[in-house]
């Protein structure tokens, strides 16, 4: 085995950290041979000295001062596994301006501060990797930036948070209402105790922002993506979609379309049969289309630490690889300067839930909306009748512009009770 030595000095030793330093271990030789070079971790900075953790690492490697990390003679990369944009976004510019490579999961930063942190890596001349912020497990960051890099890619649909897939799947197949399927997620520990950032869609919105800047090779930030959570997903909704042959997923998309990026997380239906409905429980699954290569699905375990772990090991394997070789991993793509679409500009099909009044005309009335604002409709069914009578429509893809003036009108229609629910339905051709 080589004797070349790559120092890894780590700012955060929790549920990825200590995860990445066992497989360290545990795979020594495999990675050794495929690095060029043994990797070391020379140092690690954590919150709690006092902490117990399951790490096969002398104490004396430990500190409770990061910069001690960041900024130390032997460490050649260093790898930030604390989370948060603060201190990590400084600790991260710190280790750059002092020539370190850096590998990060933190998706909340990239999101939010990426083009302050390409531009210092570019500047500096050092690698930033970050196959673990998105999709935990799952090889996305790579194939998109590398292995398809002879691809335009037009389309992505992505089931990037497992919590959330987790609450749908038991209000899918468990009848759970939605506090319900909660209330489990969190009893088993797949909800974080405040689970805001997961049910609200921000959490999958960063990745969304994340995976549309490399796809697109533009800067999509986490506040440009249009977002809506899975709160107000009922269970109606759930047993409306059952019987149309859909399954609610919430969904991050990202599109290119006439050179504009659309950006969007909110809750949809998808076929039955779409590859993405059969992505249950806590899984993740990215669905890519692109002329070229047609369709692709990553699919696997979007979070843990054992998953994320592998990501940020292969990060440090490659980044071993070039300050072994002097090689560099492809740079920041965010060369392109695209503008984002606002959300009504989108097009999608749409999935109605109304309440009427059983009466002749009352049909009528209602396409009349529908047609008034240009939004085809492909199907309707009604069931009951008298005053609880419900209509369901699904529409063909239209202008979200125009669906919302024509909920706008259906809510003043006299006949119209309610409109109980309104959901975007993706993944139909
Ligand atoms: N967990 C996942 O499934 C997952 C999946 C994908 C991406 N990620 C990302 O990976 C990163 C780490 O997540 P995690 O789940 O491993 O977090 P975690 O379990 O909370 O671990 C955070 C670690 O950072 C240390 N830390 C926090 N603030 C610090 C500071 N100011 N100085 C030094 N050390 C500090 C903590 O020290 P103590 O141990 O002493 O508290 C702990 O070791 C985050 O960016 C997260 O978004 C996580």
């Amino acid at each position: 085995m080589t004797e070349r030595v790559v120092r890894v000095g780590m700012v955060g030793c929790g549920t990825v950290g200590s995860a990445v330093v066992r497989l360290l271990r545990d795979h020594q030789e495999d990675i050794a041979q495929r690095a060029g070079c043994r990797l070391e971790v020379t140092r690690v900075a954590v919150r709690d000295l006092g902490r117990e953790r399951d790490v096969p690492l002398p104490a004396e490697r430990f500190t409770a001062d990061p910069d001690e990390v960041v900024r130390a003679p032997d460490v050649d990369v260093v790898v930030e596994l604390i989370g948060g944009i603060e201190p990590a976004r400084t600790l991260l510019l710190e280790a750059i301006a002092a020539g370190r490579h850096v590998v990060t999961a933190n998706k909340e930063l990239l999101s939010t501060r990426g083009r302050e942190l390409f531009d210092a890596a570019e500047a500096a001349g050092v690698d930033l990797a970050f196959e673990g912020a998105v999709g935990g497990g799952i090889p996305l960051i790579h194939p998109l930036k590398e292995s398809l890099a002879g691809e335009r890619i037009v389309r992505m649909l992505g089931i990037v948070n497992g919590t959330t897939n987790f609450v749908l799947t038991r209000m899918t197949e468990d009848g759970m209402s939605f506090q319900e399927a909660l209330g489990s997620a969190e009893e088993m520990g797949i909800a974080e105790p405040d689970p805001t950032d997961d049910v609200e869609g921000i959490d999958a919105a960063a990745k969304c922002a994340i995976l549309a800047s490399i796809a697109f090779n533009a800067r999509v930030v986490a506040g440009d993506v249009y977002r809506e959570g899975i709160a107000r997903v009922s269970r109606e909704d759930i047993e409306f979609a059952d019987r149309l042959g859909y399954v609610i997923k919430l969904l991050a998309i990202a599109e290119l379309e006439n050179e504009e990026v659309a950006v969007r997380v909110h809750p949809a239906m998808v076929p039955g049969d779409h590859p993405l409905a059969a992505v249950r429980e806590t899984f993740n699954a990215v669905f890519v289309q692109g002329p070229n290569v047609g369709e692709l699905m990553f699919y696997g375990r979007g979070a843990g630490g054992g998953p994320t772990a592998t990501s940020v090991v292969g990060d440090l394997v490659d980044l071993a690889r070039n300050i072994t070789t002097g090689g560099r991993a492809v740079g920041c793509t965010c060369y392109e300067d695209r503008r984002i679409r606002p959300m009504e500009g989108m097009e999608s099909q749409y999935y109605l839930l109304l309440d009427v009044v059983d009466r002749p005309g009352v049909l009528a009335q209602v396409a009349g909306a529908f047609g008034e604002h240009r939004v085809s409709i492909k199907s309707v069914w009604q069931e009951g009748r008298g005053d609880d009578a419900l209509l369901v429509l699904i529409t063909h893809r239209g202008n979200e512009g125009a669906l919302q003036r024509t909920v706008g009108d259906l809510r003043s229609l006299e006949p119209v009770i309610e409109v109980r629910s309104v959901m975007r339905v993706e993944g139909e051709e």
